[in-house]
Parts: C-alpha cells; structure tokens; sequence
C-alpha cells in the first residue's frame, strides 16, 4: 500500500516548499499537492519538514588499528545510530593495508558490512600501498561500484603516500572514471613537530594541535590543489578544518580546478579551546584537530555560499575509557577520531535556525551534493519522483540535546555534549519503510543495502 505524507513542507536542494509526498514500492511516487490516491495511507505530517534522507560521506566504522584494537562502532552499531540521527547512507572508507590488493581491501570491508547495516552503505576505497598491480585493479574497482578512493598526505609510516604517488594516482583514477578524495596535512612536518614535542617533555593530549596547526594542513591543501591543476584531475578535500584551506579551495575552483571541499561538525560547532580540559582533551584528539573559533565564520559562509559543497563526520570513534585514555602522557599514540555520525543533521539544522544557512542549503550539503559528487544522484539525494524514498520528518518545534546518555553511537561519550537543537527527528523511512519513530526502531533487522555507485556528477 502507498503512504503518502501530507501537509508538510519538502526541503530539497533546490527549494523548500509545501508539498506532499507519495512513497509507493520503496520509492517517491509523487511529490506535490494532490498525490494521493484511493486506497493510500495518508500520515499528517504538518508542521513538519521532509527532508531526503542524510548521506554522511565520511564514516570509519570497524576500523582495525595498529595495536590491534577497533574503533568503537561497528557497521552495526554505526549504522543504527546513522539511521536514528537521520542519515540513511553511509560512504565508509575501506583501507587496502600495505602488502594487501585492492580486491582484498573490498573483501575485507564488504565482509565487516554485508549483512549487518541499518541504513544503506557504499564505500570509498583508501589506497596506502600504490603499486604496479594496484593500478592495473583499480578500473575493475570502478567497475564494480566504488567509484571513489582516498590517499593520505599524512600518518607518516603508516597510511601516508608521497606527491609523486598522488600525482599518478590523481591521473590513473580519473582516467578509470573515479574521484580521489585526499586528506591533507603534511606528515613529514607532523611527525618532526611531535618528535620534538615529546622530546621537551610536552606529551600530553593539549600538545596534539600544536603538533599540526592550521599551517601543515593548508600547506598540503595548496600542494594538493597545484598537483591536481597539473594534471587537470577532480579532487576532493576531506575534513577540511581551517577557513585559510577552504580559502585555497575556492580559489582554486575559482582557477578552473575540479576541486570539491568537505568539512565536518566538529570543526563548524567545536574549537580549540576544549584542549585545555586536562585529561578529557584526549577526547578531541582527531586529525586535523580542533580550530581556533575564529576559523568558523568563514566555513559557515563557505557552506552558505555553496562554496564548500559537503558536511560529512569523518566518524571514528574511541572509547575514552580504555581506548582514549589509555596514552595521555604521549598525545602521539592516542587514537585519532570522534564519533558525530548520529548528530551530523541535527547540528547542521541547529546551524539553519540560528541563520548560518538556508534549510536548502543544509540539504545539498548533508544529502544532495555528497549524493551527486559520489554518484547516487537522483537515486538518493532529494524528494523527487523515482528517487529511494529515504525520508526524515523532523519537527521543528521539537528540542533535542545531544548527550552520550540517550545517543546509539556505541562510544562512551560524545564531543557535542550539551548541544541543545531546537528540532527533533520524527520518524526515518529507508527506502520506504519507516524504521525509526519518537526515539524508538520499529524492528531489530538490519535493512540497508550495498550502493552499487556510478562515476562522480557536479554537486547539485
Ligand atoms: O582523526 C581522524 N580524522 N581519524 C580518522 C582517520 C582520518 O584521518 O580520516
Ligand atoms: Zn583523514
Ligand atoms: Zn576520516
């Protein structure tokens, strides 16, 4: 049977307006006044707004880290939270490791994954060992429906690569069709910066961003940005922290560089400050760090304007108790990452009623554009007819504070404690099905699905 939602109003990234919205079979029917037909079952939803569902473009969930250990979430548990929060796709990264294939890389992620996802997932695949039999690999990757991958221009000794690396890959992607997505801070200088810090003595968790200020990340920003004007490829920034990057990227794309921006909650909602909280500074330990405030303006502008294109969580989570904790004489070998899949809607929505955005702005950067850049567009992105019918009605008289107390996030604490959003989620649909409501899921069976992604589109 149809459902049809009415008298709400649709936010799209193109416009918010009064319509109603018809979902039959898993997907949009009909959006406009006057969908319904005989037979439907009609929900009210006035007052409400129905926005398409979130697609975070950036998660790490059942990370495996060097000692051994994972992140806090799984797939399961970081999926659900996903879902509870209003973000109906996750874009995951898998890690090819040194000494391992691309294809082994896949297999080890769609094993952690199939099967046990509440929302829908795709996955990126980040590439740390670039060699002969990788490129011959990678248009077969693209074939099969992971049209994007990543390298690191940081983690000297572990996951980092260096520019000539990038140069190639930068080429050989594009050429098989895909986008590579680069996190940008230069390691070399990260790892000579922390090597003297521990050696005077400076080790504890304050001592992290001084180990990487905004300059080591907009130094690689720019290097990035040159290398990819060379070589005419699209690129994508991830997590990007300080305004001065993002200013690096503007101009680039004002050049005629291909170049997406990414940036995450925490560097729009949290700062530096948090650092000079003794002990519970591990807990904002991620890379890049946490900003001086005067960094926010700008990349709210960013978003505003459609400079920047997407907000994703980079969510990685620790447990403070145990994992976090574990190493607060020594800020080098506390694992990096926070939790934020969950809130990432919310905050941005918070960042709308307090006039930072337009609500369609907030959409093209929560759902449309990560739709579109990663090639799920018009599949997932928007309202429209024949699109996935992910759907969250989310009431804006409502009022939710963000607390590790209430969150599905599987991690001991959240950085955004305290946060008061003057929203709340009502109900989420995946494709379709209303999976959660008023704070409860309607059933225990994992429902999302593979994205199977097609090549990278301009935002919308
Ligand atoms: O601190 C972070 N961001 N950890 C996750 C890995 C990454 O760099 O994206
Ligand atoms: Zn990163
Ligand atoms: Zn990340």
């Amino acid at each position: 049977m149809a459902v049809v939602l009415a008298g709400g109003i649709v936010a799209n990234p193109d416009g918010a307006y009064r319509a109603d919205v018809r979902i039959e079979g898993g997907v949009i029917a009909g959006v406009g006044a006057g969908v319904a037909q005989d037979g439907d079952c009609v929900s009210d939803v006035s007052g409400r707004y129905l926005l398409p569902g979130g697609i975070d473009a950036h998660t790490h969930f059942d990370l495996p880290m060097p000692d051994g250990t994972r992140t806090a979430d799984s797939f399961s548990t970081g999926t659900k939270a996903a879902l509870a929060g209003g973000t109906t796709c996750v874009i995951d990264y898998a890690t090819q490791f040194k000494g391992e294939s691309l294809r082994q890389g896949m297999e080890n992620w769609h094993r952690l994954a199939d099967g046990k996802c509440f929302c829908d997932y795709a996955f990126h695949l980040a590439i740390t060992d670039w060699n002969e039999s990788a490129r011959g690999e990678l248009p077969g990757v693209v074939l099969s429906g992971v049209t994007s991958f990543k390298m690191y221009m940081a983690y000297k000794g572990s996951l980092q690569v260096d520019d000539g690396v990038i140069y190639d890959a930068l080429r050989r992607v594009t050429d098989a069709g895909g986008l590579l997505c680069v996190h940008c801070e230069n390691g070399d200088v990260i790892a000579a910066r922390t090597a003297e810090l521990l050696q005077e003595g400076r080790t504890g968790p304050e001592y992290h961003p001084v180990s990487r200020p905004a300059e080591v990340e907009t130094e690689a920003v720019s290097r990035l940005l040159a290398i990819a004007s060379l070589t005419g490829a699209p690129v994508y920034v991830v997590h990007v922290s300080a305004y001065a990057s993002m200013v690096k990227i503007i101009e680039a794309k004002a050049e005629g560089v291909r170049a997406f921006a990414e940036t995450c909650p925490q560097y729009l909602c949290l700062d530096d400050s948090l650092y000079a909280s003794g002990r519970d500074a591990a807990k904002y330990v991620c890379s890049p760090p946490l900003r001086g405030r005067e960094n926010q303006g700008g990349l709210w502008a960013s978003l505003r304007s459609g400079l920047a294109d997407v907000v994703a969580t980079d969510h990685c989570s620790f447990d403070f108790a145990g994992q976090k904790d574990r190493c607060l004489d020594n800020f080098s070998m506390i694992p990096n990452g926070l939790p934020g899949v969950e809130s990432r809607l919310l905050l941005m929505y918070k960042g709308v009623a307090e006039g930072r955005m337009s609500l369609p702005a907030m959409i093209r950067a929560v759902s449309g554009n990560p739709a579109a850049i990663f090639g799920m567009y018009p599949r997932k992105g928007a309202l429209i007819p024949g699109a996935d019918a992910d759907v969250v009605v989310l009431n804006p008289s409502g009022r939710t504070v963000i607390s590790s107390g209430t969150q599905f996030q599987n991690v001991d604490y959240t950085p955004f404690e305290g946060i008061e959003v003057p929203a709340s989620i009502d109900s989420v649909y995946l494709r379709g099905a209303e999976l959660f409501r008023n704070g409860k899921f309607l059933g225990d069976k994992p429902m999302g699905r593979y994205v199977h992604r097609a090549e990278s589109g301009a935002p919308v």
